[in-house]
């Protein structure tokens, strides 16, 4: 389905953790969007120097047209967004890029995510349990306030879905150790690694962690699904801001090319 411009309404729009605002907006856009897709928006105001904000969703109901964001406040796109209140309209172009993929190979997936890289990995999780297949997760913040409990909670709701043990299954982290895990999330990633014979990996986080991760998965055979972050002008491929190096040479397109790239393409 290829993007274009809808409507959308605010829901609600709160405070989720440190830093991090949860935005429910309706929207007909809901009916399209592929997990791990993004969204563009159009934040209200004066728009000369702000360009759209692109955000990915943790999940999108098509029955009652209802998309989840959730985003870290860093700027005046996403100050102003967060000001934005039930009931508040504007629009925003979707569905944009490509999103995750089943994997190629049977087994358990391992799911790995840091900061604000929790909604997407959230919307890949559903994916895999809609296809039967079983995850566990690492979910690292820097500091345990700054952990989405609602993210958490749907991770953990997915995996009991699944009936396995949940508390064992979504392994936190914190950088700071006050909360879970003392350290990144690939230290914990390892340990789990040496366990489990996992078929894929998913992740989305701040790009060091994710070079890490890459690292990881390909050093124990495992294919590497990254959700890349870039900066944007157009969102649609037209304006060639969004270049990702490739390790074949040459560069891809974050916006229509990913942001959802196979690892191993990826000159981290
Ligand atoms: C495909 C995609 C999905 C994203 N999904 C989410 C999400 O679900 N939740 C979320 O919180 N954020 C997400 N982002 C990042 C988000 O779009 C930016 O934080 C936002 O556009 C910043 O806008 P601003 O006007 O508030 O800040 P600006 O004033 O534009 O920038 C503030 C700071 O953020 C940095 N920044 C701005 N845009 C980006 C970007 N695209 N990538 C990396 N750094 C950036 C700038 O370098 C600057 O340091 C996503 C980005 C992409 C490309
Ligand atoms: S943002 Fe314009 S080409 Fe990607």
């Amino acid at each position: 389905m290829s993007a274009t411009q809808h409507d959308f309404e605010v829901l609600s729009c709160g405070q989720a953790a440190q830093d991090v605002w949860h935005m429910s907006i309706h929207s007909e856009v809901a009916a399209e969007l592929e997990p791990g897709q993004f969204v563009n928006i159009h934040v209200p105001g004066d728009g000369a120097h702000i360009l759209r904000v692109p955000l990915s969703f943790s999940h999108a109901d098509s029955k009652n047209g209802v998309v989840e964001l959730y985003f870290a406040v860093v700027g005046e796109g996403t100050q102003r967004l967060a000001a934005m209140a039930p009931g508040d309209r504007s629009t925003l172009v979707g569905p944009c890029g490509v999103g995750w993929k089943l994997p190629a190979r049977q087994g358990r997936a391992l799911l790995v995510a840091g900061g604000i890289g929790l909604p997407p990995i959230v919307a890949a999780a559903r994916m895999l349990v809609s296809a039967g297949i079983g995850f566990d997760a690492v979910v690292g913040a820097q500091t345990s306030d700054k952990h989405v409990e609602d993210l958490l909670d749907c991770l953990r709701t997915l995996c009991k879905d699944e009936g396995c043990d949940c508390a064992r299954k979504v392994v936190l982290t914190t950088d700071n150790g006050t909360r879970g895990i003392a350290g990144f999330t690939t230290q914990a990633m390892e340990g789990l690694l040496a366990e489990n014979p996992y078929a894929c990996v998913y992740t989305c986080g701040p790009h060091p962690m994710m070079a890490g991760v890459a690292h990881l998965a390909k050093g124990s055979g495992i294919a590497c699904q990254a959700s890349l972050e870039a900066m944007m002008g157009c969102g649609f491929g037209a304006c060639s801001c969004c270049n990702v190096a490739l390790k074949g040479g040459g560069y891809a397109l974050c916006c229509s090319d990913g942001p959802v790239f196979d690892a191993e393409e990826v000159a981290w």
